[in-house]
C-alpha cells in the first residue's frame, strides 16, 4: 500500500490523498425511536482505527451529518461530530497528527438564523462545533452551500476573522456556483483576507459536471479540491448491478435501503456505462470499487489538481478494499478508454 500526503500550490498543510467521511457511518441493526438506525459505534471505531493506522490523517464531518440519515432530520443533527470527538479521544489519537474538516450553513434548528453564512449562524455554529468534536480549533471550515441571502463579504470576513481567533486553520467552500467561488476569493484578495485553500464538491466517473468549471477555477486558484461520492454513493463498486440480468439491484443493508441517493442514479445510460466499467475493472483483475478510486487519483495526476477522494465506509473490509485501490496502476491508455466508456 501507498499512501502519499500532498500539499497544494497554496497551502502548506498536508493531508492524505484518500479522506474518511462520515455523511454515513457503519449502521447497526437497531433503529432509535425514530424509526433511524442506530450508529454502530464499536464498528465505527475500529473503521477509524485502521484509517489512522493505514495513514489516513484527513476526516471529513458536517455539523449537520447524524451518520445513518440524509436529508437530517433537526433531532439528529450533530450526532456525527459527537461520534468523531468520542472517538478520536476513545482512541487516544493525537489532534495534531490529524486534519478535521467540517461544513457550517445548514438548518440547526428552526428558528431565524439557524442556518446560513451569516456573521451571527457561523459564529454560533464553529462554538457548536467544537463542543460536540471535544476539540480546541478545526483545520478546515467550510461553507456547505451558497447563501444567497448574506452578503459574500460578511461571510468570507467572518471566516477571516475565526482564522485569526484560532478557531480554524484554513477556509473552505463547498457546492458554491463557480461564479460566486470566483467573487469569494475576488474579495477575500480585495481586503486582504486569508484566502479560499479548500473546495468541495460531487466528483466521480459517472459524474464529472464540475470538470466543466470548478476543476479550471481549482487549478487556477492552487487550492485543495476534495470530491464527496467518489464511488456515487456505491453505484461504482458494482453492487446495485446483477451483472448476468443486466438489471438494478438493491442489496440489503445497503445505503440504496435506506435512501433514494443511489437510487435517483439507476437509469438506462447509467446501467449501460457501468457494465462496461465493472467489464473493464475485471479485466484488470481489480475491483470496480478500486478502479472508482484509482481513476479519481489518476485524473487529478492528469488534471494536475490536488483532488482528494471522500469515502463514507460501513465497516473495515469496505475501508480495506479502498486502501488497496492505491497500488492500482492506470496507462494512459487505460484512462482513455475510461474516457471513451463513460460518454
Ligand atoms: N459537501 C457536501 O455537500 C457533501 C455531500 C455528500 C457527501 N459529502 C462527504 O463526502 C463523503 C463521501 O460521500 P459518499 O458517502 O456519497 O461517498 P461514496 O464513496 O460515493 O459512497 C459511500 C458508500 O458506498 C458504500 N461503499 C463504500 N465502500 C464500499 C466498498 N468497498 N464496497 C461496497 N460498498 C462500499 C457504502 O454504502 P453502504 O455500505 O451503505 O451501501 C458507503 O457509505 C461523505 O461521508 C461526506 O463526508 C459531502
Amino acid at each position: 500500500m501507498f499512501l502519499r500526503y500532498i500539499s497544494s500550490p497554496i497551502c502548506g498543510i498536508k493531508v492524505s490523498i484518500i479522506s474518511l467521511g462520515t455523511w454515513y457511518l457503519p449502521r447497526s441493526s437497531e433503529k432509535d425511536e425514530y424509526g433511524i438506525y442506530r450508529i454502530d459505534v464499536e464498528e465505527t471505531k475500529r473503521v477509524f482505527k485502521y484509517a489512522y493506522d493505514s495513514g489516513i490523517n484527513f476526516i471529513d464531518t458536517a455539523n449537520r451529518y447524524h451518520g445513518a440519515v440524509s436529508p437530517v432530520p433537526l433531532t439528529h443533527v450533530g450526532y456525527a461530530e459527537r461520534v468523531i470527538g468520542k472517538i478520536i479521544l476513545e482512541l487516544g489519537l493525537e489532534r495534531e497528527s490529524l486534519v478535521i474538516s467540517t461544513k457550517v450553513a445548514g438548518e440547526m434548528a428552526n428558528w431565524p438564523n439557524a442556518s446560513g453564512l451569516s456573521r451571527k449562524h457561523i459564529m454560533w455554529q464553529i462554538r457548536e462545533s467544537l463542543k460536540r468534536l471535544q476539540m480546541n480549533y478545526i483545520d478546515v471550515y467550510y461553507a456547505h452551500r451558497f447563501d444567497p441571502e448574506t452578503p459574500k463579504r460578511e461571510t468570507i470576513s467572518t471566516f477571516n476573522d475565526l482564522v485569526r481567533l484560532g478557531y480554524i486553520r484554513y477556509i473552505g467552500v463547498s457546492n458554491i456556483p463557480a461564479s460566486d467561488l470566483v467573487e469569494y476569493q475576488a474579495i477575500a484578495d480585495k481586503y486582504g483576507y486569508e484566502p479560499i485553500s479548500f473546495l468541495q464538491y460531487k466528483y466521480n466517473w459517472l459524474e464529472r459536471d464540475i470538470e466543466r468549471d470548478v476543476i479550471p477555477i481549482a487549478k487556477k486558484f492552487g487550492v485543495f479540491l476534495t470530491v464527496y461520492s467518489p464511488l456515487a454513493q456505491g453505484l461504482l463498486t458494482g453492487k446495485y448491478i446483477d451483472i448476468e440480468k443486466k438489471q438494478w439491484i438493491v442489496p440489503p443493508m445497503s445505503r440504496g435501503e435506506i435512501s433514494e441517493g443511489p437510487r435517483r442514479m439507476f437509469i438506462e445510460e447509467n446501467l449501460r456505462r457501468l457494465l462496461l466499467f465493472i467489464e473493464f475493472a475485471k479485466s484488470k483483475d481489480i475491483s470496480p470499487t478500486q478502479l472508482a478510486i484509482s481513476w479519481i487519483l489518476h485524473r487529478s495526476l492528469q488534471l494536475g489538481v490536488s483532488i482528494i477522494p471522500i469515502v463514507s465506509i460501513s465497516n473495515v473490509k469496505q475501508l480495506e478494499e479502498i486502501v488497496s485501490s492505491l497500488d492500482v496502476k492506470l496507462s494512459s491508455d487505460d484512462m482513455k478508454y475510461l474516457d471513451e466508456i463513460a460518454k
